[in-house]
């Protein structure tokens, strides 16, 4: 039998509360294992007296970390404090812990990592990225013997939902009503549009993959500046435009990025629609292998936080995690082939104009289309050749001081993955 101390009742933590009472005797059954929730712990009484579990309710976490039968704890309030204390006391206290927390994860990690190890116990977190989809047993277990060299991820529902309906033809603001109206958007939707739930997810994931501390900032684009016009501009060149999180080893360097990317619309992560999530890793032996599924909700987030319970009372879990020092690739340094959408005045040789500074800045043009709309202001689109990224930055600023161009030239990284 293993006794557990549950730290939140929300969406996840209430799911729990549900597939342990709801799948009681298929777990017993499949693990041999018993699994009782011996307290739960919420700020808020009433979700605990909803869930008709008021008599092990307390609203002082220590309440549980200090109760000698609880062996496990499962930290599901989120954010970064008290959720880090509350995680690296429970590991003092000898607790194995649970937590679906990638924010703790991704910039506590090897804090609560070393913690772990250092008290010999459990820390497990599948639920902290890509929801239901097991990618960390995956890269941790399943592909352990593989060299992973590669990560291509999308890593967040609301953006790919957000992006998905405006292929279908909405503009941004009406997708994000409509993620917002479906609870797939916060109302304030900044942390998913702007890419840092990707960025932290893509640091868990290729810290595993590449056993490596990743403890500096990533390059993060989020999805604010496309509008419909990209995407059909991409579709017309036989791209699909996705915000893209990338990880890579080469050469002992890694490169990070998180960004809206035209991939090829035949590449199987194109598919990928709506809320859905999807990983897609490359590999010496496995050659590639995806990963998709749900990325987030109550029941099938909360299925693989009581996986995670069911390892370590299996005592199938992990402890040792990321240990090496790895050296980041300077983003500068990277290349790739970019799309470029500057509005324009529509007069004789302002092409000239910008196909002059893209020269000057080592960057060859592959495609070019301006549309005849009859306006002042036109797009033009450009589409590049292998270009280094600090090249094409200084290009595009030097471009974005033209008097002719007339908004922010949008600039989409291209992947011919
Ligand atoms: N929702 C998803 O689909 C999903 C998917 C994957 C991973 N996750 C991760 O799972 C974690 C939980 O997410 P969630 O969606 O379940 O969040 P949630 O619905 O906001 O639930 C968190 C619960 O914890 C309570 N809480 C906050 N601080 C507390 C404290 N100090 N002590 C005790 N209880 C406290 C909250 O109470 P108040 O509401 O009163 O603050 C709330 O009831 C997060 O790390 C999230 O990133 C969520």
């Amino acid at each position: 039998m293993t006794k557990i101390g549950l730290i939140g009742l929300g969406t996840i933590g209430s799911g729990v509360v549900k597939i342990l009472k709801e799948n009681k005797t298929l777990i017993t059954a499949r693990t041999g294992t018993t699994i009782e929730l011996k307290r739960v712990c919420d700020l808020d009484e009433k979700r605990a007296e909803m869930l008709g579990i008021r008599g092990i309710y307390s609203q002082n976490y220590k309440d549980l970390l200090n109760d000698p039968d609880i062996s496990t704890i499962v930290e599901v309030i989120g954010g970064y404090e008290p959720a880090r204390t509350i995680i690296i006391e429970a590991i003092r206290a000898k607790k194995n812990v649970v937590t679906a927390n990638k924010a703790v994860i991704a910039k506590h990690g090897e804090e609560i990592f070393k913690a772990a190890e250092d008290n010999n116990v459990s820390i497990m977190f599948e639920a902290a990225v890509g929801g239901c989809i097991p990618i960390i047993k995956a890269i941790r277990e399943s592909f352990a013997a593989d060299k992973i060299n590669r990560i291509y991820g999308i890593l967040n529902g609301t953006t790919n939902y957000i992006l998905t309906k405006m292929e279908e033809g909405l503009s941004y603001d009406q997708a994000l009503k409509q993620a917002q109206e479906l609870g797939f958007a916060e109302a304030n939707p900044s942390f998913d549009v702007d890419g840092l739930d990707s960025a932290q997810k893509l640091k868990i994931l290729s810290s595993l993959a590449f056993n490596a501390k990743i403890k500096d900032d990533i390059l993060t684009w989020g999805i604010t500046k496309i509008n419909k016009s990209d995407i059909k501009y991409a579709k017309d060149l036989g791209y699909t435009i996705k915000l893209l999180a990338i990880a890579k080893e080469i050469d002992d360097e890694i490169e990070l990025r998180v960004h809206p990317t035209m991939i090829p619309q035949t590449h199987e992560l194109a598919n990928i629609k709506n809320e859905s999530n999807a990983i897609y890793l490359v590999g010496n032996n496995i050659d590639k292998a995806m990963l998709y599924g749900k990325g987030a909700g109550s029941m099938p987030t909360a299925t693989v936080v009581v996986g995670d319970i069911i390892d370590i009372a299996k005592s199938s879990s992990i402890t040792n995690y990321y240990s090496e020092e790895k050296k980041l690739k300077d983003i500068n340094t990277i290349t790739c082939r970019y799309y470029l959408r500057p509005n324009v005045l529509d007069k004789p040789g302002v092409f000239a104009m910008i196909a002059d500074i893209l020269g000057k800045n080592n960057i060859s043009i592959s495609g070019v289309s301006q549309k005849e709309l009859g306006k002042d202001i036109v797009p033009i689109t450009i589409i590049t050749h292998n270009v280094r990224e600090s090249d094409m930055m200084q290009a595009v600023d030097q471009i974005n001081k033209l008097d002719v161009v007339k908004s922010k030239t949008v600039v989409i990284r291209i992947e011919d993955i």
